[in-house]
């Protein structure tokens, strides 16, 4: 890894009021850069206001969208540490990600130590209010000037913070949500696993709609059959049917959030019957009709835990634990929320 230049801004903007944040509007004063060239790898670390970048037109992303990004976040402590949870699984899904989209590896460390030296240097932007935390959105993207169709020579590596509040801001609260009968996000064999930007793209058009006809988001089905459940949103799914807990087994379309993995382990901590399997639709309502489906939730990065109040599929309308947030989401998020912000033991030593 190479010494990381560092170009301080010779203004900073003022805060914002930690109470009236929203989902990543406002950055942080300096940004991370990285360039990638095949002579050279990946070279020229360094930390620089923050500010537009320069593209070729020709730039390889704008036309065929070789992108990849992660999503983390610090959180300050009580006793002003600063906390980051798991960056070490951003780092491997990145790589994962790069793998899927012919964009060279990075190294994982340098990776880590990337987000922590910018994290250094802006550091007053991480909030304190409860709920408050920093996002940190790395990304990389194809520079190479190339119309040709084919995985681009140069890259740009970037890291940009933004002070976010809670998701929801009357905390977590059930949601309708509608299961999505028309568009799919993924196929198997497509790139539903990495964290890339077409993914967001083709997925924009179902959730205008379902915002529409009413519902927060859509609830993701397999693109082949329409019959087995992916995602919701841009989150992974859990439900808990008659005191199991299931979530879609990770088959290629779906996406390995950091926090889905936090939610299976803290579960099965706590001695709960955990299944990472297939889950039909179907079987959703017949467990709904049954008085079965006890908690749905999402769970990802920005909203940490989202329940589900109700599914709308096809002529069938289930409610799910009366429309009302379960015993099992509250304690995820409150223990998650909680080892994230120093305030509960991280026994797990997620934190860094
Ligand atoms: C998450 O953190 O849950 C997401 O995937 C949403 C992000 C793309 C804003």
């Amino acid at each position: 890894m190479n010494e990381i230049r560092i170009e301080k801004s010779a203004s900073l903007k003022p805060k914002p009021d930690a109470s009236q944040l929203e989902f990543g509007k406002l950055f942080t004063d300096h940004m991370f850069l990285l360039d990638y060239s095949e002579e050279l790898g990946w070279h020229d670390p360094r930390i620089v206001p923050y500010g537009p970048l320069t593209l070729d037109p020709a730039s390889m992303i704008l036309h065929y969208g070789q992108a990849v990004f992660e999503g983390l976040k610090a959180f300050r402590t009580s006793d002003n540490r600063i906390l980051l949870f798991r960056p070490n699984k951003n780092a491997e899904r990145l790589n994962v990600s790069n793998e899927r989209l012919s964009i060279p590896e990075m190294d994982e460390a340098a990776f880590v130590e990337y987000v922590k030296a910018l994290i250094a240097i802006d550091r007053d932007w991480v909030p304190s209010l409860e709920g408050t935390s920093l996002y940190i959105r790395p990304f990389i993207i194809a520079t190479e000037p190339c119309l040709g169709v084919r995985a681009a020579k140069q890259y740009l590596f970037a890291i940009i913070m933004s002070p976010v509040g809670a998701y929801y801001k009357e905390g977590i609260h059930p949601v309708k949500i509608n299961v999505e009968n028309k568009y799919v996000r993924a196929v198997r064999g497509g790139t539903g696993f990495a964290k890339t930007a077409g993914n967001y793209a083709s997925s924009i058009k179902a959730q205008e709609e379902a915002k529409h006809d009413g519902f927060s988001q859509v609830l993701w089905l397999d693109g082949k059959e329409h019959a087995y459940i992916e995602e919701v949103g841009s989150m992974n799914i859990f439900f808990k049917i008659g005191g199991e807990i299931v979530t879609p087994e990770l088959n290629g379309s779906i996406l390995a959030g950091v926090t889905r993995d936090s939610v299976i382990g803290l579960l099965k901590s706590w001695g709960y019957p955990v299944t990472e399997r297939k889950i039909s639709i179907e079987e959703i309502r017949r467990a709904s009709e049954e008085g079965k489906l006890e908690e749905a939730f999402g769970t990802g990065t920005a909203a940490v835990i989202s329940p589900v109040g109700q599914l709308h599929w096809e002529e069938h309308t289930m409610t799910i634990n009366g429309g009302e947030t379960g015993e099992i989401a509250r304690r995820l998020y409150d223990t998650i929320t909680g080892i994230q912000s120093g305030k509960l033991a991280d026994s797990q030593g997620w934190n860094v």
